[in-house]
């Protein structure tokens, strides 16, 4: 039988750890369709360095993990699911090894806001690399029906806001098809590449934040986007990671005049959290008006008993081939967009409120991060609650979440930009590390001045569509929440506002 006739008891959109393990975790209970933008297993997943968060050593324990995560969420956690989060991260991690994943037997590290070192590693820097092999493999030994190169442009519903039963998909031969399912799986992961600096592969570009909102799904916290501190900063270079472990192991940001900033700053110095670290190597960059800051490696080795070569040889390599050697010469580095707190709004089952769609990883909004993500929880929320969203779909009880009445409501679709460098660039000045109401306002009335769209033909001008829809919900979303905090600063409301702003934001379409 051809892949298209098959019945699939489960379609999975997307191949990063969310997608490759509620696609194998279902697989025993009935038939799975893995669809995926480009090669099997490209994603933001792959690229991950650091590692995954897991409370296991003596003088850890579950509940540091969990204030942990409470603490850098910036008032807005979920807690019950944070609570799951962190209580499933053990199961997890055993599952990821029952299907091949090897993790390194060395310490744990250590990243920033996390007051323990726990942080799970394998190949030293390449945990993602990993984890993605292993599970792709297990993926195509199980037999998991995979197609690979196809776009999926949207979801099959017979009314808006009713149940979905299937995707429409184009392929690199632009020829359109369609498949059907009792279950669709949003694994597309988040949104960097919207971003005109970001830490993402091309790939990741929202597309789920759209494919839910066009059928009546409600969306929350698309404000949030976290720039990671560190990202390599050469002209031309791929966007690449500087592990914030590296500061773990004692690295420091310098100036260009060598000072540490950090440590003048923040009690932590170094490693405060994420978005303070973010914002003060952007005020010393206009400062000194650079558009890069320094990564100081070259006291790790004689200050702690390792070698870089190995425990970081992926950093170590890329760096080397840009002719910089990581234990003699600071790396430039400067921030980038590298996640997304908000996303397609899911119970503790991935369940969203549209019956019959979940939604996984990045791509959905628990709630577990809040307003600020603690580093090395982003590929244990994939792994914890990509297993329970195929417990729950192995068990059939589809009962979706309810909406939420109060809800920022958006009446229009459909513009399109033409140019994704020229939208990047857009959102970067106007919805960055730092937003105001002017900015954001010029930004948005660019976008809604764009083309109106005709017909979407290609698989590229559907990229564009969903690229440009996405960057518009991020800036409604970010104008509208009128204060500062976690990773959302506004310049003109810059203290946090908890009488007003302590919440999520739930956005939904209304046609
Ligand atoms: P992804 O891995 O991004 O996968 C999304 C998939 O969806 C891709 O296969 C993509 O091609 C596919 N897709 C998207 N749209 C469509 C569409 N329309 N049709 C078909 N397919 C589609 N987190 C940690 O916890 N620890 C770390 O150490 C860490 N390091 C990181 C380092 C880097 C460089 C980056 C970028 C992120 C890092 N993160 C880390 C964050 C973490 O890696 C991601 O949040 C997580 O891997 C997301 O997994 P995912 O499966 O949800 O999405
Ligand atoms: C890193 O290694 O710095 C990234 C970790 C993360 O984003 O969780």
């Amino acid at each position: 039988m051809s892949i298209q006739n098959q019945t699939y008891q489960t379609i999975v959109i997307g191949s990063g750890l969310a997608g490759l393990i509620t696609a194998l975790e279902c697989h025993h209970t009935g038939p799975v369709l893995l669809v995926t933008k480009t090669s099997l297993g490209e994603g933001s997943t792959r690229y991950a360095q650091g590692g995954i968060a897991v409370a296991k050593k003596i003088g850890d324990s579950i509940e540091e993990h969990l204030v942990d995560t409470i603490a850098a969420g910036a008032g807005i956690v979920n807690e019950e699911n944070a609570r799951i989060l962190v209580t499933e991260a053990d199961a997890s991690i055993n599952i990821l090894q029952k299907y091949g994943v090897i993790f390194d037997s060395s310490s744990e590290g250590r990243e920033a806001a996390h007051s323990q070192a726990r942080v799970l590693h394998a190949g030293g820097d390449q945990t993602g690399l990993a984890i993605t092999t292993a599970l792709t493999n297990s993926c195509q030994n199980l037999g998991v029906t995979i197609l690979e190169n196809t776009l999926v442009t949207g979801l099959k519903q017979n009314n808006f806001g009713g149940e979905v039963y299937g995707i429409e998909t184009i392929n690199n031969e632009n020829i359109l098809e369609h498949y059907t399912a009792q279950s669709i799986v949003l694994a597309t992961g988040g949104l960097g590449s919207l971003y005109s600096r970001t830490t993402n592969p091309e790939t990741i570009t929202g597309d789920g934040i759209t494919l839910a909102f066009e059928v009546g799904a409600q969306l929350a916290d698309l404000e949030f986007v976290q720039f990671h501190p560190t990202a390599f900063k050469k002209k031309g270079s791929a966007p690449f990671l500087l592990s914030e472990t590296l500061r773990g192991e004692g690295a420091i940001l310098r100036n260009s005049l060598g000072e540490a900033f950090m440590q003048k700053t923040h009690p932590k110095a170094d490693l405060a959290p994420r978005d303070i670290v973010a914002r003060e190597i952007t005020k010393e960059m206009q400062r000194e008006n650079s558009s890069q800051v320094w990564l100081d490696c070259t006291q790790i080795e004689s200050k702690n008993n390792i070698e870089l070569t190995k425990r970081f040889p992926n950093i170590f390599k890329f760096c080397k081939a840009h002719n910089i050697d990581i234990r003699t010469q600071p790396i430039p580095v400067t921030p980038a967009a590298h996640y997304h707190m908000g996303g397609v709004f899911t119970d503790k089952w991935g369940q969203t409120t549209i019956p019959n769609l979940y939604a996984v990883g990045e791509a959905a909004m628990t709630g577990v991060h809040g307003a600020n993500r603690l580093a090395s929880n982003s590929l244990l929320e994939a792994a914890v609650f990509g297993i329970r969203t195929a417990e729950h779909i192995n068990t059939q009880k589809n009962i979706p979440l309810a909406s939420s009445s109060e809800a920022l409501e958006i009446k229009s679709l459909g513009k399109t930009s033409t140019d994704l460098k020229v939208l990047q660039q857009l959102l970067w000045s106007t919805a960055g590390i730092e937003r105001d109401a002017i900015s954001m306002t010029k930004g948005l009335k660019t976008i809604e001045s764009g083309q109106a769209i005709e017909k979407l033909s290609s698989k590229k001008a559907i990229n564009m569509y969903r690229a440009t829809l996405t960057s518009h919900l991020i800036l409604k979303s970010a104008l509208s929440r009128e204060e500062s905090r976690g990773a959302h600063q506004r310049s003109d409301f810059p203290e946090r506002d908890d009488l007003n702003w302590k919440r999520h934001q739930v956005v939904s379409y209304v046609k």
